[in-house]
């Protein structure tokens, strides 16, 4: 049945190909992530990657062989600075030793000692409410720092913005204070320092971006020129000022000439003529052919005056617009420049596709090998049958087969929301394609894969009523015709990659494995010890056992110890190595009740340093070395805690027809599984498991493993993952009532999961029915044929484990 339907989807997939080829305007694209960088380096209009694109390859190559390639060469031939045309106070650190070059101050910013942008925003008692929430909605979360400055205390101060209050009323005298107030708190933090009044609006994500290309070694004088003071340019403050660290260090120095003589009615003449005195640079529009433009407006009206102004390429370019008269006047035109934005970065990834297409007909494969949709990683392609991704088939309510246990399911929650964001996207693109004659009717079908190169994969057939073809009289004969199929593909991309950030480990932790020990355990013990005493020898001081004996009740001295055994056995191993296995007993009673994991490691806990790195074991694990390293690496002081999840072995009697069993763990589907509910081998440092058992009481604690106790705790990573170097050996499980539901259920649902397979036990239940049946009907000669029949009918009693359709069945459907 599975494999007919596989087969049927990999026919229709194989239909989907010539269909995106021939279709591809038609088909319906889903980009969420932008992964195109990856593959192409930062785009800009006139790159040498457009420029070359836009050539003849074969054309390039011959020019190349010939050095003749005009506009390349010309770009890229070192070329001699004209040394007596540079501006020469913008390299100079001094205006008074002249000869002296400036030297880039590279080391300061590589060692990242200083931040990037720092704004004051000059508001004033009856604007912060307004015109500085608007600045503060659309400009702080660009930039590095914001700080408001009001001249009166006003009587609602709006949350989450640093406001300093001069409280002199003088608001016209605000600019030198600030400056005072700015170099003494932050003079020496930041790279660039603008001055803005909450009159202008400024499109910060793009002053940010100029300042980032603008040198440090740069004195830098930036904004909107608006009028002469002593013969020099200076700014307007609504346009925003942008002034370096090295203009600002040497305003510190004339503070006081600035605070006696800047006293005119306007801030911006005040703030100019203080940066005048001290420096030659004038207000300027230009740095390093980076050009900060800056838009005045007047009685500015957004819905009246925006038609005229968006056909001016000067407005659409500028950085700031001034004065705003409003608030809402200051949202209006950010929506518009985010929609500017969005427009051109919609405009850069076609002309990134269009590139992508272009020179692909000279990569290996050609056009073919480009897949849909551009950018986006192509689809995997499976080695062999074993790798295919599996297509799960969903209508709108219900999904099939998503794994091996589940026929079908209802859709709920992410799932749903999935299934009808796609149908609605689906039916946009249609509609935008075919000028809005389709409407929704239903899914025929629906299928989707998670590709982990690419992401979510979806193909659906839908039914559209086509509303261009006239209704007719007889409604009912017309429906019909008036419904078409359409097939449509979609992608939901992989958003970014994240990479985090690790502390560094070191390989050389010392490792204290802790082992509890129960009655049952005995039979492993040799196995693991011989294989402890062997790590240990190469390992040596790296590793330390620490045993915990857990009795029913503790012996009484002169009494029998059931552990007798065990012990000496280390005690051997102790004698024989030298160094000795290194073994630290714990006796512990049980009274024959569940005992919670902390209350073990609470009693090692205390022999041990903070620093002791501690690995849960049990005796059936196959330790290895290659474990243990992982187990250092993965385990980190006060960050993460590692719990590894192993193969375990099956219950060897029902996995094998005979015996003797192999000895060795045999790694396959047949005689193991990945126990995904095994949460009692972790590692961790025992300062963390300390400062994660505080905040729990005793009467929580019962209630978790140490496992739920980390992820509760909250504080450190908690890293969860397969691990194909450790491999255990079939373990009997013990599910005591007396532990917390939660745990109990857990431990049944294990317990019946890790006996064998779903077919093996199934197996097992056919012979054993079959060998009752034989000697119910002995001496009856049609035993064999009904025997097989009755079988089939007892299966669907209740209380045995549905059997899986077998081979025959499967056939039949094929
Ligand atoms: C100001 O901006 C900050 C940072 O973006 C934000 O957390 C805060 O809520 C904003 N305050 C107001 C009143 O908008
Ligand atoms: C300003 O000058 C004072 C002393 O005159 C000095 O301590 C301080 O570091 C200077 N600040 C800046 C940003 O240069
Ligand atoms: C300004 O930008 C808008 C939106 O991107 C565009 O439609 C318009 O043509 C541009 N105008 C000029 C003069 O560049
Ligand atoms: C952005 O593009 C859309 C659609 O192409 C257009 O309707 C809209 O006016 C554009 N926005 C701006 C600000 O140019
Ligand atoms: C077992 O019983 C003894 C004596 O009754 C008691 O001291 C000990 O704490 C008990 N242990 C557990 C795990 O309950």
């Amino acid at each position: 049945m599975r494999l007919w339907k596989i087969q049927r989807i990999l026919a229709r997939c194989k239909d989907i190909k010539c269909v995106s080829k021939s279709f591809v305007p038609a088909l319906v694209g889903l980009c969420l992530g932008m992964t195109l960088s990856m593959m192409y380096a930062p785009f800009s209009e006139d790159s040498c990657e457009t420029y070359i694109a836009k050539q003849d390859p074969q054309k390039m190559i011959k020019l190349r062989d010939t050095k003749s390639v005009d506009v390349v060469d010309e770009m890229y031939e070192p070329r001699q600075l004209d040394i007596e045309n540079i501006d020469q106070s913008a390299y100079k650190l001094d205006t008074k030793a002249s000869s002296k070059f400036y030297r880039p101050k590279f080391a300061a910013t590589e060692l990242g000692i200083r931040q990037k942008l720092f704004v004051a925003i000059l508001s004033s008692k009856d604007s912060l409410n307004t015109h500085a929430i608007a600045v503060n909605k659309t400009l702080s979360h660009y930039v590095t720092k914001v700080i408001f400055f009001i001249d009166q205390k006003a009587p609602v101060i709006p949350p989450g913005m640093i406001i300093v209050n001069f409280d002199d009323g003088y608001n016209h005298l605000m600019p030198i204070n600030v400056l005072k107030y700015v170099i003494k708190k932050y003079g020496h933090d930041f790279d660039y320092y603008m001055f803005l009044s909450d009159k202008g609006y400024v499109r910060a994500e793009n002053v940010f971006d100029m300042v980032s290309l603008l040198s440090v070694s740069r004195h830098v004088h930036l904004g909107a020129p608006k009028g002469v003071e002593g013969g020099k340019t200076y700014c307007v403050l609504d346009g925003g000022v942008i002034i370096s660290q090295s203009i600002l260090s040497q305003v510190n120095a004339s503070m006081k000439w600035c605070s006696d003589n800047c006293h005119h009615s306007d801030q911006s003449l005040n703030f100019g003529k203080c940066l005048l005195h001290v420096t030659d640079l004038e207000c300027q529009s230009t740095a390093a052919n980076k050009v900060y433009s800056a838009y005045p407006v007047k009685d500015f009206n957004f819905d009246k005056d925006i038609g005229a102004l968006k056909v001016q390429s000067a407005f659409n370019k500028s950085l700031s617009v001034f004065p705003m008269p409003d608030d809402i006047s200051h949202y209006k035109l950010h929506r518009y420049f985010c929609e500017v934005e969005l427009n051109s970065t919609r405009h850069q990834i076609q002309e990134m596709k269009d590139n992508i297409l272009f020179m692909s007909q000279f990569a290996p494969g050609g056009q073919e090998s480009v897949t849909w949709p551009i950018g986006i990683p192509e689809p995997y392609r499976p080695k062999n049958r074993f790798d295919v991704i599996r297509w799960d088939y969903f209508t709108e309510t219900q999904i099939f087969f998503q794994d091996d246990f589940t026929n079908v399911r209802e859709l709920t929650g992410v799932d749903k929301l999935d299934v009808q964001d796609i149908i609605k996207i689906s039916m946009e693109k249609l509609n935008e394609k075919h000028s809005n004659k389709y409407l929704y009717s239903y899914l025929i079908n629906g299928y989707r894969r998670f590709d982990p190169q690419r992401g979510m994969e979806y193909v659906l057939d839908l039914a559209l009523e086509d509303t261009s073809i006239p209704r007719e009289a007889e409604e009912e004969h017309n429906y019909n015709k008036r419904i078409i199929e359409k097939r449509v593909l979609l992608v939901r991309p992989l958003g970014e990659v994240e990479i985090v950030p690790m502390p560094y480990v070191t390989e050389s932790a010392r490792i204290n494995i802790v082992l509890p020990v129960t009655v049952r355990d005995m039979d492993g013990w040799g196995i693991f010890l011989e294989n402890y005493a062997r790590l240990q020898a190469d390992a040596g001081d790296s590793l330390a056992l620490i045993i915990i004996y857990i009795y029913q009740q503790l012996p009484k001295p002169g009494e029998d110890d059931i552990y007798t055994v065990l012990k000496s056995m280390s005690k051997y191993y102790d004698d024989k190595n030298e160094g000795g296995v290194k073994t630290v007993t714990i006796n512990f009673a049980s009274n024959g009740t569940y005992v919670p994991e902390y209350k073990l490691l609470d009693s090692v806990s205390d022999q041990l340093d903070n620093d002791a790195l501690i690995f849960m074991c049990t005796i059936g694990m196959l330790l290895n070395a290659e474990l243990l390293n992982r187990v250092r690496i993965n385990t980190i002081p006060g960050w993460q805690v590692f719990y590894p999840v192993g193969f375990w072995q099956y219950k060897p009697n029902i996995i094998y027809e005979k015996k003797p069993f192999p000895a060795e763990i045999e790694f396959s589907s047949k005689t193991g599984h990945y126990d995904v509910l095994s949460y009692e081998h972790g590692s961790f440092y025992n300062s963390d498991y300390k400062e994660a058992r505080k905040p729990l009481a005793e009467a929580e604690l019962m209630n978790y493993d140490i496992y739920e106790m980390f992820v509760r705790y909250g504080k450190l990573h908690v890293f969860r993952a397969v691990e194909p170097e450790f491999k255990h050996y079939y373990m009997h499980l013990e599910c005591l009532p007396s532990s917390s539901a939660a745990l109990f259920e857990r431990c049944v649902e294990r317990k019946s999961l890790s006996l064998a397979t779903r077919s093996q036990l199934a197996k097992r239940i056919f012979q054993y029915q079959d060998k009752r049946d034989a000697l119910q009907k002995s001496g009856d000669k049609d035993a064999q044929q009904n025997g097989d029949k009755d079988a089939q009918k007892n299966s669907e009693n209740k209380n045995v484990p549905q059997v899986p359709p077998n081979n025959n069945v499967d056939k039949k459907a094929d």
